[in-house]
């Protein structure tokens, strides 16, 4: 975190975002900064804008106004270097979105190959040394559908490191999975964040938050509320919007 004078500069820099959907403002005013090596946790109700969020910080969305920066640069959807800025910029969703038709070792080559134009061999390699890292060796040769939905999300985590990103977003990785492999799923993600990936995820788990993230961010009706360790959030969220919003996921 930034506490000395001539610390690192933030990786990712949202200042005064705005960004609305019709009459709907689903950000306003976000202020947010990411550190190199941090990782944080964007919490919130549904619709509070947490998706949209991620999706301006990698450039699938436009913001009205305010500026976006990654890497010190300024993500712009529009402009000719928002590729190569998507390409360090790893993100996991909810469903795992493999193809099918491939198997798991393709999946985790296909955007090395393509994308960076690495040499098939290479990216075979590396493929199989991140399905080690996710803990599926095994699953090289078989096809996602014959995967867990644990073990879909894995390969998908280890597709996105393929690239190397220099940042990983992750949106709700395990509100898709039965309860038994949501542990294997956060396992990898705790592992990352400790290897010192800069991470943002969005997740309503509430013990990898205290565990393994410096930061919680808690966004409602798209403005930050308030943020800080997420253990002092759990034990006492300052704001009413966010105790309710405690209450709900610890009761539910
Ligand atoms: N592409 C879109 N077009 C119109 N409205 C959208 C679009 N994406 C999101 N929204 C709206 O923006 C708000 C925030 O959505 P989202 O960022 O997905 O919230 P969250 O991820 O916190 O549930 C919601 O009201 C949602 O309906
Ligand atoms: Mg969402």
């Amino acid at each position: 975190m930034a506490d000395s004078a001539d610390a690192a500069a933030p990786l990712v820099e949202l200042r005064n975002v705005r960004k609305s959907f019709g009459d709907n403002v689903v950000l306003d005013e976000i202020e947010l900064l990411v550190a190199p090596g941090e990782a944080i946790v964007i919490a919130g109700p549904s619709g509070s804008g947490k998706s949209t969020m991620l999706r301006c910080i990698n450039g699938l969305e436009e913001v009205d106004s305010g500026s976006v920066l990654f890497d010190g640069e300024r993500v712009d959807p529009r402009s000719r270097t928002i590729g190569r800025m998507r390409a360090d910029i790893g993100m996991v969703f909810q469903q795992f979105n493999l193809f099918g038709h491939m198997t798991v070792l393709e999946n985790v080559m296909l955007a090395p190959v393509k994308v960076k134009g690495v040499e098939r061999d290479a990216a075979k390699v590396r493929a199989r040394e991140l399905l080690e890292t996710v803990g599926i060796p095994e699953k090289a040769d078989a096809a996602p559908a014959d995967l867990s939905g644990g073990q879909q999300q894995r390969v998908a985590i280890a597709r996105a490191l393929a690239m190397d990103p220099k940042l990983m977003l992750f949106d709700e990785p395990t509100s898709a999975l039965d309860p038994e492999m949501i542990r294997e799923v956060l396992d990898v993600m705790r592992d990352l964040a400790r290897g010192g990936m800069t991470m943002v995820v969005v997740t309503h788990e509430m013990g990898f938050a205290r565990e393994v993230c410096d930061r919680l961010v808690f966004i409602d009706e798209g403005r930050i509320v308030e943020q800080g360790p997420p253990a002092e959030f759990f034990a006492a969220a300052k704001s009413p919007r966010a105790r309710e919003f405690v209450d709900k996921i610890i009761h539910h």
